[in-house]
C-alpha cells in the first residue's frame, strides 16, 4: 500500500511525547513490510537549527504560504531517507509559520498545522503520490482528512485515498475561532467544520476529522471504549458513539531496537533478563546523577513524564509524604511541563532531600537512565489512551505501578504472589488511596527477594513489538482499501 503518514512528532526528529515514538515505529514498520510510506512533519525552528535541513533537497516550492502574503514554504526530502524499507520522510520548511518548538500557542498552532495538512497534500498531488491511505494523527493532523472530503477529492492522485484519523490524545482537541480559517486561507473548510449549538462560531479540528474520516483509531482496545463514553469523551462521545463501527482500538508497540537494556548505547551498563547485573550499576549511575543516597537493596521508584494533569501529579504529591515517612526507599522523577507541578516536585525533592530527586529537564538519555536504573515505575494517570512508558519499564525490569486506565489496563496485569504471574501493581480509582495501596503491595512484593525476581522477569519478557502490534493497522487500511471505504471495522 501507499501510505501518506501526517504528524507533529516523530522521534528522533521533533519529540514531546509518545506520539513521536509511535509515528516513527509504526512508519519503520510499515516500511519494512515493504509499503510506500511517505511521512511528512514541519520542520520546526528548533530543528533548523540543529541543522537537520543541511543535507535535506527541496523537492517542492518555494510555495506561498495561504493567508501569509509575501510568506513562502519548501518542503525537503530528509537526507538519507530514500532507502528501501525506510519511511521516506518530508519536512515542511515555513520559518513564518513553525518558529521554535513542536507547539505554539494561541491561533498560530491552527496557522501552522493547517499549513502542515495543506502542503502534505500539495506535495503528494506535485509528485504524483497517490496514496491508498492518508493516516492523520491526531487533531495536527485532522484538517488532511477534511480536505480530502471538500476539493481536494477532486484531485486526480486522491481518487482512490481513504482516510485514517489516529486518536493518540483525545484532551487536545484543537479549538479556534472559526475565523482562523480565513487567516490561513482556508476558508474553503468552513462548510466542513461548521458546527451548531454550543460550538458554533468554532472549529474544533479533531471532531470534524472524527466526522469526516473514513477509519478512526485510538491507541488501545480500553481506551476506544473508554472515549464512547461521558468519563472520557472529552465532549466528543456521543460523536465517537455514532460512529463506532468506524472506530478501532490498537494498541501501540514498542520499538525494541531502541527501547532494550541489552543493546541501549544511552546506558552506562547493559543486561537482559538473564544477567542482571548492569542493572545495579544503572541503579548506581542514576543515584550519582539525582543526588539520591543509597542503601544496599532500598527501592527506586521511578517516574518519566509529562507534567500534565493527565498524569496523575496532583494524586503522587499528595499519596507520597505520608509514604516516604513510614517506608524506606527514594524517588527519581524525570518531567517538565506545567509550572504548578514543576514547583509541587521541586517542593518534594525540598522536603526529602537525598530521597526524593526531581530533574526538571527533557532528555532522553536521562530517560532511559530512569528506567533502568530504577526498581519501580509510576504511571497514576487518570486517563492513558496507551501509555509507553510502563512498557518501557518491563522491558528495563523496573516493576510498573498504574491506574487501570486505557492502554495501561491492557498491558500491565496485577501480579499473584501464588501463582507468579502479572507484570505490575494495577490500581482502580484515581485518588491517594489508590496510589498508596499500588506503591506498597509493590513495596512488599519488594521485600521478598524470590518472588520480586519473578515478577521483574515476567515484565522483562513481554513482547510489545511493532511486530505483534502493527498487523492490526495493516489489516485495518487493507480492509479500508479493498472494502472502498464502506465495510464496518468494529
Ligand atoms: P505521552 O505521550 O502522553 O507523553 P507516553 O507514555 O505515550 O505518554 O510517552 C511518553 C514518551 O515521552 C516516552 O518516550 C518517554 O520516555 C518520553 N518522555 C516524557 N517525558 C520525558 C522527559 N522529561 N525526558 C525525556 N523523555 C521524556
Ligand atoms: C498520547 C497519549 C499516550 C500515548 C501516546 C502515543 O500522547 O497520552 O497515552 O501512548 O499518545 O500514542
Amino acid at each position: 500500500m501507499r501510505i501518506l503518514t501526517i504528524c507533529a512528532e516523530y522521534a528522533p526528529l521533533a519529540k514531546v511525547g509518545g506520539l513521536a515514538d509511535v509515528t516513527a515505529g509504526l512508519s519503520g514498520w510499515l516500511a519494512r513490510r515493504g509499503h510506500e510510506v511517505v511521512v511528512v512533519m514541519p520542520c520546526y525552528g528548533e530543528m533548523r537549527e540543529r541543522g537537520l535541513l543541511a543535507d535535506a533537497h527541496a523537492v517542492l516550492g518555494p510555495r506561498p504560504i495561504p493567508g501569509e502574503p509575501g510568506a513562502s514554504y519548501t518542503v525537503y526530502r530528509m537526507a538519507g531517507s530514500d532507502r528501501d524499507g525506510a519511511p521516506q520522510v518530508f519536512l515542511v520548511d515555513a520559518p513564518a509559520r513553525f518558529a521554535g518548538g513542536v507547539y505554539a500557542t494561541g491561533d498560530g498552532e491552527a496557522l501552522r498545522f493547517l499549513l502542515l495538512s495543506r502542503a502534505a497534500l500539495e506535495l503528494a498531488a506535485s509528485a504524483g503520490f497517490r496514496p491508498d491511505i492518508l493516516h492523520c494523527h491526531d487533531w495536527h493532523a485532522a484538517a488532511a482528512a477534511i480536505m480530502l472530503k471538500g476539493a481536494s477529492r477532486d484531485e486526480r492522485v486522491f481518487r482512490q485515498t481513504y482516510t485514517a484519523l489516529t486518536i493518540h490524545n483525545i484532551g487536545y482537541q484543537g479549538v479556534f475561532d472559526i475565523d482562523v480559517l480565513r487567516r490561513a486561507g482556508e476558508a474553503g473548510l468552513r462548510e466542513l467544520v461548521a458546527e451548531e449549538g454550543p460550538g458554533a462560531g468554532r472549529v474544533n479540528f479533531l471532531r470534524a476529522g472524527i466526522l469526516h474520516a473514513d477509519v478512526l483509531s485510538t491507541v488501545s482496545p480500553t481506551h476506544a471504549r473508554e472515549i464512547q463514553t461521558a468519563q472520557y469523551g472529552m465532549g466528543l462521545d456521543p460523536l465517537l458513539r455514532q460512529r463506532r463501527h468506524r472506530l478501532a482500538g490498537i494498541l501501540n508497540g514498542v520499538d525494541y531496537a531502541h527501547w532494550d537494556p541489552a543493546t541501549d548505547p544511552l546506558l552506562p551498563a547493559r543486561y537482559s533478563v538473564v544477567d542482571l547485573a548492569g542493572k545495579r550499576d544503572c541503579r548506581a549511575a542514576l543515584a550519582a546523577e539525582a543526588g539520591l543516597r543509597l542503601e544496599e537493596g532500598l527501592p527506586v521508584v521511578g517516574m518519566v513524564t509529562r507534567l500534565a494533569q493527565q498524569k496523575g501529579i496532583d494524586i503522587l504529591v499528595h499519596a507520597l509524604p505520608g509514604l516516604l515517612a513510614e517506608r524506606n526507599f527514594a524517588c527519581a522523577f524525570l518531567g517538565t511541563g506545567e509550572p504548578g507541578y514543576v514547583s509541587a516536585l521541586r517542593g518534594l525533592a525540598a522536603r526529602f532531600p537525598g530521597r526524593v530527586a526531581f530533574i526538571e529537564a527533557h532528555d532522553e538519555r536521562l530517560a532511559h537512565l530512569v528506567y533502568a536504573g530504577s526498581d519501580l515505575f509510576l504511571v497514576p494517570s487518570l486517563y492513558e489512551p496507551c501509555g509507553l512508558t510502563q512498557m518501557y519499564a518491563m522491558r528495563y525490569g523496573t516493576v510498573p505501578v498504574v491506574r487501570r486506565t486505557g492502554g495501561l489496563a491492557d498491558t500491565v496485569r496485577h501480579f499473584d504472589p501464588a501463582s507468579g504471574s502479572g507484570t505490575g501493581s494495577v490500581f482502580l480509582d484515581a485518588d491517594v488511596g489508590g496510589l498508596d495501596w499500588a506503591l506498597r503491595t509493590a513495596l512488599d512484593w519488594h521485600a521478598v527477594p524470590g518472588q520480586w525476581t519473578c515478577l521483574v522477569a515476567n515484565g522483562m519478557r513481554e513482547d510489545w513489538s511493532w511486530e505483534r502490534q502493527g498487523p492490526q493497522y495493516e489489516q485495518l487500511f487493507a480492509r479500508l482499501a479493498n472494502g472502498g471505504g464502506a465495510s464496518a471495522i468494529s
